[in-house]
C-alpha cells in the first residue's frame, strides 16, 4: 500500500512509455516487502537539467535508472561517480542521498553477469562486440577488462574511437572493424544494435549469419522479441544463444541492490519481463 512513507524511484528517458523496468522492479520491491514504489518518467532533454535537484529537493525520492538519450548528459548534473560509470563515461543508475547525487554504470556489469549465468566464468575469450552506442560501449569496457574484444560497427570511425578509448584506459589492446567481419573467427559474438528488435522482427542481421558455427556463443542485447532472427539463425547452427532479458534483469538487480541495500529476487525480476513478452 502506498502511504506517507512511501519512497521513490523511477527510470527516466525519452520516451520511455515501453520500458519493463517498472514492471520487473515493482514486482522486486513487492517480493521484498519494501515500501517504494518505482515509476517511468519521460524526461525531454531540454528538462534534464531540473531532474536532479527536483529528486534532491522531493527528499522521498532516493534514485532512478537513466536509459537513451540521457546516460551521457545526466553526468553534468550529478555530484559524484562511482569507478564504472567515470571508465565508461555513462550513468544508468543514479542514486539520492540526501544532497548528493550519485551515478553508478550497472550495464556492463549486467551484461557479464548474464553471460556467466549460462556459460561460466569469462576470462581470456576472443570476443567480437557488435555496435558502437551505449550498451555497446557499457559491454565492451566490462569485456575488456580481461578478455580479447574487438568492435565493429556499421560508422567504422566510431568501433575505431570507441576501441581506442578503452585501449587508452584500460591499457589492453582492443581491435575494431566494419561489418564484413568473419563472425566465425570469435568465441563470443555480442549484439548490441536495435536490429531486430520489436516491431522490427524480420530485418535481416547486420552480420554474415553463414559464419556462425556449433563452437560458438552468440548473445542478442535485444530482449524483445525474445528470439531474434539472429538467435535463431545462430540456433540452427548449433551456437549456445542468449537473449537480453538477462542483462535487463542483472543490471536492474544490481541498480535495486544500490538503492535499497537489499538484494532483489532474479527470478521475481525475470518473471516479470518474460510474462510481457512475445
Ligand atoms: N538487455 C538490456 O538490458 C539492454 C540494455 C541496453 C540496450 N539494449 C539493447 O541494445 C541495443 C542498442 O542500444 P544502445 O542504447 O546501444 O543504442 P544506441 O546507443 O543508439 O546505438 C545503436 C548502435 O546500433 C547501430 N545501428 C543502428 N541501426 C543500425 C542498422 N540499421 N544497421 C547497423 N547498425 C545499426 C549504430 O551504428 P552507427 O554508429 O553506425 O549509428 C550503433 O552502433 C538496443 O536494441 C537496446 O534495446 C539492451
Amino acid at each position: 500500500m502506498i502511504d506517507s512513507k512511501t519512497k521513490l524511484l523511477g527510470l527516466i528517458g525519452h520516451p520511455v512509455e515501453h520500458s519493463l523496468s517498472p514492471l520487473m522492479h515493482n514486482s522486486a520491491l513487492r517480493d521484498k516487502g519494501l515500501n517504494y514504489v518505482y515509476l517511468a518518467f519521460d524526461v525531454h532533454p531540454d528538462k534534464l537539467k531540473y531532474v536532479v535537484e527536483g529528486a534532491k529537493a522531493l527528499g522521498t525520492f532516493k534514485g532512478f535508472n537513466v536509459t537513451v538519450p540521457h546516460k551521457v548528459e545526466i553526468i553534468k548534473y550529478l555530484d559524484k561517480l562511482d569507478r564504472e560509470a567515470q571508465l565508461i563515461g555513462a550513468v544508468n543508475t543514479v542514486k539520492i542521498e540526501g544532497d548528493v547525487a550519485l551515478g553508478y554504470n550497472t550495464d556492463g556489469l549486467g551484461a557479464r553477469m548474464a553471460l556467466e549465468e549460462e556459460i561460466g566464468k569469462v576470462k581470456g575469450r576472443d570476443i567480437l562486440v557488435i555496435g558502437a552506442g551505449g550498451a555497446a560501449r557499457a559491454v565492451a569496457f566490462e569485456m575488456a577488462k580481461d578478455n580479447k574484444v574487438t568492435i565493429v560497427n556499421r560508422t567504422p570511425e566510431k568501433a575505431k574511437l570507441l576501441a581506442e578509448e578503452i585501449s587508452r584506459k584500460l591499457n589492453r589492446e582492443v581491435g575494431y572493424g566494419d561489418l564484413n567481419v568473419d563472425v566465425g573467427r570469435y568465441e563470443i559474438v555480442i549484439h548490441a544494435t536495435p536490429v531486430g528488435m520489436y516491431p522490427h522482427v524480420d530485418v535481416k542481421p547486420v552480420i554474415d549469419v553463414e559464419r556462425i558455427h556449433s563452437g560458438m556463443v552468440v548473445m542478442d542485447l535485444i530482449y524483445n522479441p525474445r528470439e531474434t532472427v539472429l538467435l535463431r539463425e545462430a540456433k540452427k547452427r548449433g551456437a549456445k544463444t542468449i537473449n537480453g532479458i538477462g542483462m535487463l534483469v542483472y543490471q536492474g538487480a544490481l541498480a535495486f541492490e544500490i538503492w535499497t541495500g537489499v538484494k532483489p529476487d532474479v527470478e521475481v525480476m525475470k518473471k516479470a519481463v518474460e510474462s510481457n513478452l512475445y
